[in-house]
Order: C-alpha cells, then sequence, then structure tokens
C-alpha cells in the first residue's frame, strides 16, 4: 500500500468543514478591511527565496524543497508566501493602480522541517500583506485583523507578543554588541548558538534550550539600542494598541525566523495544549525594504500569515452538520423514476437531497437517512406507487403524512426553504 509522504497530510470529508469555516471567515473579514485575494504559483525561482528570506535563515539553509528543472533552472517550492507576493507585486506594477495596496493569500506551503502535532513539510498559511503604508497605525490594523480573524474562527484564549527589531540604520550596530556579547560567553552555549554568533547573532535570541536561557536574558536588549525613527515608530504602535484596548506582551527576544524583517514583528501564541511546543499561531511584521531588494521601488511592507492546521487543531469542535435536509426511498422498482424526478426538482430549487440508489430495504435506508441527519425521508414502496403518492415521514417530529406526485416537492420546499415555490421562482 502507498501512504501518505511523511510530514503531509490528507483533509478528510469529515475535517473539510472546519476547513471551510476558516477559509469563508477570511474570505469575508479582509474583505471588510479592503483587502484583496492575490493567488501566486506554487513554486518560484530559488532565488526568490534566498535574496526575500535570507540565506543563513533555517528556513533558506535548511528546509527547502529545491529542485532543479529539465532547463537547468532552480526552482522551489513556496515556503512561505510573502516573497512570491512581493515578487507579483513587482512584476505586475500593481503599485501603481493601487499606493496602499491591501492583498491576502491562502494556500498550501512547504518546510522539509522535522514533522510533530502542529508541524507539518507540507501546511497552509493564510496570508495577509499590506503595501505602501509608513505609518505605525496600519501596524496596529495588521494586528487587529490577525485578531479579529481568531475571534471570527470562535477563538479566544491567545497571547499577542511584540517587539521592534530596529531598521537598517540601527540594527547592525546592535548585532555588533550582541555578537560581542555573546562571543564572551560562547563556551557556554549550545552548538547551534555558537554557530549563529557568527552567521546571525539575533537568531539566538530564540533558542529554546534550557541551559542556554540565563545566558541569553542578560544580553544587550535591542529596545536599548533602537533609533530614534524606530523608537518613535514602536511607541505609536504601542499607544494605538493600547487606544484600541488590544492586550499584549512586549518581548524583547521575538526576532522571528525570516531575515526580511524591520521595526514592528509580532506573533500570536496559543495557550491550547493540543498544540504543544508548536504554540505559534500566526506571526508577521514590517519588511520595509524587501520590495526594494527584490527589484522593486522602495516602498514599506507589513503582513502576517497563520498556520490553519494549527487553527483547526484549536478552534471548537464544531456540530456535525447534517449532509441532507432530505433523504428518498424509492423502495419499490417503479418508484426509482419519481424518485429521481424530485430529486432534481428539489435540488434545483435549492434543497440537499440524498437518494438510495441500491434499492436497499426500509430498515436500512431508514438508518443511512438517520446517519446523514436528513430532516426529511420520502418514501415510496408498492403501495404508494399503486396511489401515485409519497409517504413522507418528519425524522424530528416523528410524524408522517402522504403526499401526491404533485404536491410532495412544493410541500417538501415550503417546509425546509419556508418559501412557496412560485411558477419558476429558484432559491440559490
Ligand atoms: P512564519 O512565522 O514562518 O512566518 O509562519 C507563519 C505561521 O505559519 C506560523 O506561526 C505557523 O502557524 C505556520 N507554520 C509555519 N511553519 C509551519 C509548519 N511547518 N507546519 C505548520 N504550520 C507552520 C511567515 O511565513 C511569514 N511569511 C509571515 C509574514 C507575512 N510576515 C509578513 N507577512
Amino acid at each position: 500500500m502507498i501512504r501518505v509522504v511523511k510530514g503531509t497530510h490528507d483533509i478528510l470529508p469529515d475535517q473539510a468543514v472546519a476547513w471551510h469555516r476558516i477559509e469563508r471567515a477570511a474570505h469575508k473579514l479582509f474583505c471588510r478591511y479592503g483587502y484583496r485575494e492575490i493567488r501566486t504559483p506554487m513554486f518560484e525561482r530559488t532565488e526568490l527565496f534566498a535574496r526575500g528570506i535570507g540565506a543563513e535563515t533555517d528556513i533558506v539553509s535548511k528546509e527547502m524543497y529545491t529542485f532543479v528543472d529539465r532547463d537547468s533552472s532552480s526552482l522551489t517550492l513556496r515556503p512561505e508566501a510573502t516573497a512570491g507576493i512581493v515578487r507579483a507585486v513587482i512584476e505586475h506594477n500593481l503599485m501603481n493602480t493601487d499606493p496602499a495596496l491591501k492583498v491576502y493569500a491562502l494556500g498550501p506551503m512547504f518546510r522539509r522541517e522535522q514533522p510533530q502535532q502542529g508541524r507539518y513539510r507540507q501546511f497552509h498559511q493564510v496570508d495577509v500583506e499590506a503595501f505602501g503604508i509608513k505609518s505605525p497605525s496600519i501596524d496596529t490594523e495588521v494586528i487587529d485583523l490577525a485578531l479579529s480573524y481568531l475571534r471570527a474562527c470562535g477563538l479566544s484564549d491567545w497571547k499577542l507578543v511584540i517587539n521592534s527589531v530596529g531598521d537598517a540604520k540601527c540594527r547592525p550596530a546592535y548585532v555588533e554588541t550582541l555578537r560581542t556579547a555573546l562571543r564572551a560567553q560562547a563556551a557556554r552555549l549550545c552548538a547551534d548558538c555558537q554557530r549563529r554568533i557568527e552567521t546571525n547573532p539575533l537568531r539566538v535570541l530564540d533558542c529554546k534550550v534550557p541551559e542556554d536561557q540565563a545566558i541569553i536574558e542578560g544580553l544587550p536588549r535591542i529596545s536599548d539600542h533602537l533609533c530614534a525613527d524606530c523608537r518613535d515608530h514602536f511607541a505609536e504602535v504601542i499607544r494605538e494598541l493600547d487606544l484600541l484596548a488590544i492586550p499584549y506582551t512586549l518581548s524583547h527576544r521575538l526576532v522571528r525566523g525570516l531575515d526580511y524583517y524591520v521595526r514592528t514583528t509580532f506573533e500570536v501564541v496559543s495557550s491550547d495544549p493540543t498544540l504543544g511546543s508548536q504554540n505559534s499561531l500566526l506571526g508577521g511584521g514590517r519588511y520595509d525594504g524587501l520590495v526594494k531588494e527584490l527589484g522593486g521601488p522602495d516602498i514599506p511592507g507589513i503582513g502576517f500569515a497563520l498556520g490553519m492546521e494549527r487553527l483547526v487543531l484549536t478552534i471548537p469542535v464544531l456540530e456535525v452538520e447534517p449532509r441532507c435536509a432530505v433523504f428518498l426511498a424509492p423502495l419499490a422498482a417503479g418508484a426509482l423514476d419519481h424518485a429521481l424526478r424530485l430529486q432534481r426538482e428539489l435540488r434545483h430549487a435549492g434543497v440537499t437531497v440524498l437518494m438510495d440508489h441500491e434499492g436497499r430495504g426500509l430498515k436500512s435506508q431508514m438508518k443511512r437517512a438517520d446517519k446523514l441527519g436528513a430532516r426529511y425521508v420520502a418514501i415510496m414502496g408498492e403501495d404508494e406507487l399503486a396511489r401515485q403518492q409519497w409517504t413522507v415521514r418528519d425524522m424530528k417530529g416523528s410524524t408522517q403524512e402522504t403526499l401526491s406526485l404533485d404536491r410532495v416537492a412544493d410541500k417538501l420546499i415550503e417546509r425546509i426553504l419556508g418559501v412557496i415555490k412560485q411558477g419558476q421562482a429558484r432559491v440559490d
């Protein structure tokens, strides 16, 4: 038997209900904030991610699915959405027509990480990006949108963590200060951190190794090394969060795993124990230099991405939705044609109908109707066939009545949709 590839998973029909719910919530809510959907390809030139995300990041150096195409070009399955969206914005000059461009995307991403609960090699993100707005008020709005989305999906138990990582003006000096402090402690740090001192010292702040924690807490903090512009920007974001009564926790260690961030960075972590260590529901921040770095104009950007698998694992379990409103049980051989006609008429009117195709007995059909959550079962045995009528059983009221062939559809439509069918009236 061929099994699913390690780190990938099927979304089965019973689970798809929750996925539809969070997808619908995204389309509805993001539209209210002025975002429009963008869909970019699932693979891009490898160089886009190397330049966009940073060659020294774990994502680029260890986790990308890269392959050489038949024309020898190097392609990579997208590990995240931001770089591809930025490419599309530049390639199609989207900023020319909309100087405050807001887009969102939903879809699969690929990272070759060690799979565990909440961490997969193919996973899905909801991604939101706003371009062209310098003001800190877009930072607050993007954060507010992320939290509103969690609420719209039925989630209320989370923590917003926020930081400023400075910009090209102040961060290089801080990174050097940090490196110097780290070199002095190198021997006491884990092997990964020792390597990061030279390659990417900021990543040390993200280390989870227990023995390193005391040292990391004593390191110089970026908040003490921000330039005046970054400090003012961050202070305004914080002021606006307070204004909107959005609770947050400041964390000087929130540096995130992608190199494009400047100034505001944020994450929302869940306290749901099902997620274990993979408790980051979403993460994002500002990336003001990225559009330019990828060959576009010098415009700012900010956004976030949320892991859809993690959200589905934490949202309240939904009640199982009925699979049909009406179940047709044509018991007599000659009842099939009536069932096919009735089924079609009901479906055209907007009613969800399922029927038995195999001529099973009444008992097994009733069992099936019950399992599907049908509100009404229409039965046609030999007697009903001879009298040209259906017996319609109300599964909730446990009552039943007989309805003639010409009345049955109208009656069912009226009861289920609450409308009286008039002529060709259709319900979409
Ligand atoms: P990220 O923090 O790498 O940011 O990923 C965002 C979210 O995707 C995480 O918080 C997590 O929920 C989910 N995620 C990441 N990796 C996995 C995985 N292997 N399995 C399951 N879920 C995962 C970004 O991707 C940035 N592009 C976010 C952004 C957009 N920043 C600005 N705009």
